[in-house]
């Protein structure tokens, strides 16, 4: 089961869990109202077979996936990515992750600006909108294996905050105005 919560500020370890106190939970109801953050709950060991992943990727039209893995031995420049994935950023596209191994947290603002932390384990399908300012940290067990789906050719790049000027960040606020509808 994913679970949200508001973050405390202090600068301890950002692999800690940084619950306000008390701790404040946020439901997926209210997290996709918030910030159109879309849940999916997936079976890890046998998504194959289960056919949902398949239904997930015809639906919304990702026709590209990989596999990635956090840790200081399986990726590349671990130091440097670890530090990147942790300032606050947008992209142009969704930024979809299939947890198969592991966990961690992707902090994402509200519409206060407020950071609330999801925390992905195994079998969580987590969809962050264009444009939404968020970042990612490994917990303090320090590993994550994913997969990544894209819309046709992927696009890593982030853009740092402030990006307030571009078109996917002008478009997810006025979607949020709007209020987030798709499920
Ligand atoms: C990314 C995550 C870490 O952009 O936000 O890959
Ligand atoms: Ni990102």
């Amino acid at each position: 089961m994913v679970r949200a919560w508001y973050m405390d500020d202090g600068s301890e370890d950002q692999r800690l869990e940084h619950h306000l106190s008390p701790p404040k939970f946020v439901s997926l109801d209210d997290l996709h109202k918030e910030t159109g953050v879309l849940y999916r709950k997936l079976d890890p060991k046998n998504y194959e077979g289960e056919g949902k992943l398949e239904e997930i990727k015809k639906e919304r039209g990702y026709s590209y996936a990989d596999v990635i893995q956090v840790s200081p031995e399986k990726l590349h420049n671990y130091e440097e990515k670890i530090k990147n994935f942790f300032v606050e950023h947008i992209h142009t596209d969704e930024e979809v992750r299939f947890v198969t191994e592991g966990s961690g947290y992707f902090d994402v603002r509200d519409k206060e600006d407020k950071w609330i932390r999801i925390e992905v384990i195994s079998g969580d399908l987590l969809i962050l909108p264009a444009g939404i300012y968020h970042r990612f940290t490994l917990d303090s067990k320090d590993y994550i294996k994913a997969i990544r789906l894209f819309v046709g050719e992927p696009v890593w790049t982030p853009y740092n905050r402030p990006a307030d000027d571009m078109q996917a960040r002008k478009d997810y606020v006025l979607q949020r105005t709007k209020g987030f509808t798709s499920k």
